[in-house]
């Protein structure tokens, strides 16, 4: 039999041998495309090549592609583990050309892989083709020899691909497996039919079109190869089982799955279910998580989330109590790392990141049930003919507690829920978090559209001149118009032929500095670039009028420069000692590089220990020490990749792209600018470490000049705290610490001398006592007391009395205290809860207790006499 690891391998391998580059798959999360959650399919990576928009030195590619199916136009969630044939989660193999083969090419291949190499029954092979597609349907018949009733012309739902609503899009040929036999017992069905009996196991999509956001679609620059095949199936067709849960993708999973719960798969249609939902949705949160995505309350945190508790649910369903989901994500990993490192290296972090849900999930499970409860009992009170959908949504989206489960506790009790305001409300809340996505795309101000229209070009020239560097005004904008000159205190964009202003990316904010005409001087404030290309100068003008066609000297402000510079290597540095202390499942989640200190957030599940952070600091510092010369080189994207370089996700890269190298130590693509050597950031410190959202944190810190003063500084105030303990500074802590134990000694007898005074008074206290109906009252104002000291006078006194009623109250700090106690024998006629409550309002104050001892606090000392 072979392996699924051989059938992959085999399949990259076949198209090599036909002259295709072996591209690596992309990250679920896609690169810079607002309109994907997550990788859909093997094409994603290649879309702008297919639009033209992007050239690569290869016509021919073929990858084995990470994809999710979980929202949008393709989502697969709710059919998993009820099919056997679907998942959230799969690795698409697919072979591409840009304008190279088209049909003809992309059939015979598909032909000779499927027949020759992996040896598939001819007989048992069928084709399908775009109902009007009359050369793919000749291509199949006449070239291939596959018989008119063994090929299928279907309608656009079946053969017709898009990758989304917008996009490279096109008709389609699939290739399908018949079994010869229908499960439901059709006796004439053909490929579109889903009773089982034909298994689609090729997509090969012809991409001829772009389609824009009205739907009209315009031919693309060259006709082009996407084709796509779905590991798992060919996998199940390959090692003759009938399920894609019977392959060795997902066996091992449902088999340790079982072995802990003490299930048996293939036992029960129900159990089986759930089992395969566990398998699937545990591979799904392995991958996303290594792919930095953690469990968050929208966006791709929220789909994750989602997956996750649908596994734990049906892990209880199984009748599984404890976390289970955090072993079966280490034990894929163990299983796939060798095809997907990144699963080995984020291993033990998606672990801890899962199994902290787990335990949090539980909490939701069971709040969820009680208030499904009240939800029921509500509904059983108005007497509804059903479960309002609308309050089930709720439940569903805010404890992420399913439909499925409330429908079926529903059955076991005969009440019937109205799922159709289920859904109504489910697809309201799709279109909000449709319009938030696109939103993000849109927001954009006219004025940058009209300014990239022009096709202004800057040239940057800020990585090696930033001074006096000559240029020539192109456009000038104010109030969101463009104008002609910008005059003095005018604030305004101002667009260059030639810049040395950074403007803001990766983190880094933009540069800021002046640029000066002959008569004119205007401030940069800001750099930043809204549009690829576009790069846009802030400023406020300054003096003289600033005119369109103007030439200019620019010059950025140099400390600044240096110092962001400084933070920026700094920044990579501290990337790099991260991965060595933690792990390599930390990945960055987002930074910020300013001229005065350096902010990165990054993966990790707990708060760093005073141990790693001091390690972390001193292995930057060591490197700064070290004063390694940066290497910064243009290169091809993939190469840099698997040399290691770290790249960002959700950014985007061209082919060729800046990778920022200290050597031995870290390797990324960036854009930005960075000091010479790592000595010029002079030192390096941590200023603050926390938590930003679950598994992500966030470290502080600064370099250079701003580093050195922090040290004399502290240095400073250590002086100080020595000259004033009389000590020298490396005594300080010891010195400290024997004078903190001094004065807790010191305090303490003094509350002893304290109280022994005021029993000493008590003597005195006692010839005040009053008789008031009968009951003996001391009422009495006492000073420089603690409020243990004020109680435990009060008690002597009342011991003292035998039977009675003593109040005391002792003003202190502008406030006052008030403890009232009342003796056993008296308490069925007065309570001192009740007695306090009279009295502190008096003082401005409130406070409570039992019927023989209340206490009370108030802010009016000057009304205590009368209180008392
Ligand atoms: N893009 C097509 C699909 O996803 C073929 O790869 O089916």
């Amino acid at each position: 039999m072979k392996t699924s690891a051989e059938i992959r391998e085999t399949f990259l391998q076949f198209f090599e041998s036909h002259g295709h580059r072996r591209v690596r798959s992309s990250s679920l999360v896609p690169r810079n495309d607002p309109t994907l959650l997550f990788t859909n399919a093997g094409m994603n990576q290649f879309k702008d090549v297919f639009l033209g928009r992007e050239e690569r030195d290869y016509k021919r590619a073929a990858t084995s592609q990470k994809c999710m199916r979980v929202s949008g136009k393709h989502n697969d969630l709710e059919t998993v583990g009820r099919s056997r044939r679907h998942h959230t989660f799969f690795e698409m193999l697919g072979n591409f050309s840009f304008g190279d083969y088209f049909k003809k090419g992309a059939i015979d291949l598909a032909w000779e892989l499927c027949t020759e190499v992996y040896a598939l029954d001819k007989e048992s092979l069928r084709a399908s083709v775009y109902r009007e597609d009359d050369e793919a349907y000749d291509l199949w018949k006449n070239r291939i020899g596959l018989s008119a009733d063994r090929i299928y012309r279907l309608g656009k739902k079946e053969n017709f691909w898009a990758m989304g609503d917008t996009g490279p899009c096109g008709p389609c040929s699939e290739v399908h497996f018949d079994s010869g036999v229908s499960p439901q017992g059709h006796s004439d069905c053909a490929p579109d039919c889903d009773c089982g009996r034909y298994l689609e196991i090729w997509n090969l999509v012809f991409m001829q079109f772009d389609r824009d956001q009205s739907g009209v679609t315009t031919p693309l620059p060259s006709p082009s190869i996407d084709t796509g095949m779905g590991l798992e199936r060919i996998t199940s067709l390959l090692q003759g089982v009938s399920s894609n849960y019977d392959t060795d993708l997902f066996r091992p999973v449902i088999d340790e799955a079982c072995r802990l719960i003490g299930a048996e798969y293939g036992s029960q249609e129900k159990s089986d279910v759930s089992l395969r939902i566990l398998a699937d949705h545990s591979r799904a949160c392995a991958f996303l998580i290594s792919d930095g995505v953690v469990p968050g309350n929208e966006g791709r945190g929220y789909v994750l989330r989602k997956i996750l508790r649908r596994a734990i649910r049906h892990a209880k369903m199984l009748g599984y109590e404890d976390p289970i989901v955090y072993t079966l994500t280490s034990l894929l990993a163990d299983h796939m790392k060798e095809a997907y490192p990144e699963l080995g290296k984020s291993r033990d972090y998606a672990a801890e990141v899962v199994l902290n849900e787990e335990k949090k999930f539980s909490a939701t499970l069971h709040y969820g049930l009680q208030r499904l409860e009240e939800i029921f009992e509500q509904s059983a009170k108005k007497d509804e003919k059903a479960i309002d959908g609308k309050k089930l949504f709720t439940l569903y989206d805010t404890y992420g507690f399913p439909l499925d489960l409330v429908r079926e506790i529903a059955d076991e009790r005969n009440l019937s829920i109205d799922e159709k305001g289920f859904y109504a409300e489910m697809e309201k809340q799709r279109n909000r978090a449709r319009a938030a996505w696109k939103g993000a795309e849109q927001s954009v101000t006219p004025i940058y559209g009209e300014l990239a229209e022009k096709g202004l070009q800057t040239t940057f020239t800020g990585y090696d001149d930033i001074s006096e560097v000559e240029g020539r005004v192109l456009a000038l904008v104010r109030n969101d118009r463009i104008v002609d000159e910008l005059s003095q205190d005018h604030e305004g964009l101002v667009v260059l032929d030639r810049s040395p202003f950074y403007s803001e990316a990766g983190g880094q904010v933009g540069d800021r500095g002046r640029i000066e005409s002959d008569d004119a001087l205007a401030e940069v404030e800001d750099t930043f670039s809204p549009r690829a290309g576009l790069r846009l100068h802030r400023v406020k003008m300054q003096q003289g009028v600033l005119k369109t066609g103007d030439r200019v000297a620019s010059s950025v402000l140099d400390t600044e420069r240096i110092n962001t510079a400084r933070n920026h290597t700094a920044t990579h540095l501290l990337h790099a000692a991260l991965r060595e202390v933690l792990g390599e499942h930390v990945k960055q989640a987002g930074s910020l590089v300013a001229p005065d200190r350096l902010r990165f957030d990054f993966t990790h599940y707990k708060a760093l220990t005073h141990d790693e952070l001091r390690h972390i600091e001193q292995l930057v510092n060591e490197k700064v020490a070290q004063n390694i010369g940066l290497r910064i080189d243009i290169r091809d994207f993939d190469e840099a990749l698997s040399e290691g370089a770290m790249a960002l996700f959700g950014e985007k890269y061209d082919d060729r792209v800046r990778v920022v190298t200290v050597p031995g130590f870290s390797m990324e693509l960036c854009g930005g600018t960075h000091v010479g050597r790592t000595g010029d950031i002079a030192v390096f410190k941590i200023t603050d470490e926390g938590s930003i959202s679950a598994g992500v944190r966030r470290v502080e810190a600064i370099t250079g000049p701003r580093a050195v003063n922090r040290f004399l500084d502290a240095e400073d105030r250590l002086s100080r705290v020595a000259a004033t303990l009389r000590v020298g500074s490396e005594e300080v802590d010891g010195a400290a610490e024997r004078l903190t134990r001094q004065l807790k000694e010191s305090q303490k007898r003094i509350e002893q001398l304290q109280l022994e005074l005021a029993h000493k008074d008590s003597g005195k206290a006692l010839a005040e006592v009053r008789d008031i109906k009968g009951i003996r009252v001391l009422s009495r104002k006492v000073e420089n007391l603690d409020r243990t000291a004020l109680r435990s006078l009060a008690v002597e006194l009342r011991n003292q009395l035998k039977s009675g009623v003593v109040v005391l109250g002792m003003p202190a700090n502008g406030k006052v205290s008030l403890v009232a106690m009342v003796t056993p024998d008296l308490t069925d006629r007065i309570q001192a809860n009740n007695l306090i409550q009279q009295i502190a309002p008096v003082v401005k104050g409130g406070g409570g207790g039992k019927p023989e001892m209340a206490e009370a606090g108030g802010k009016d000392p000057s009304k205590l006499d009368s209180a008392l």
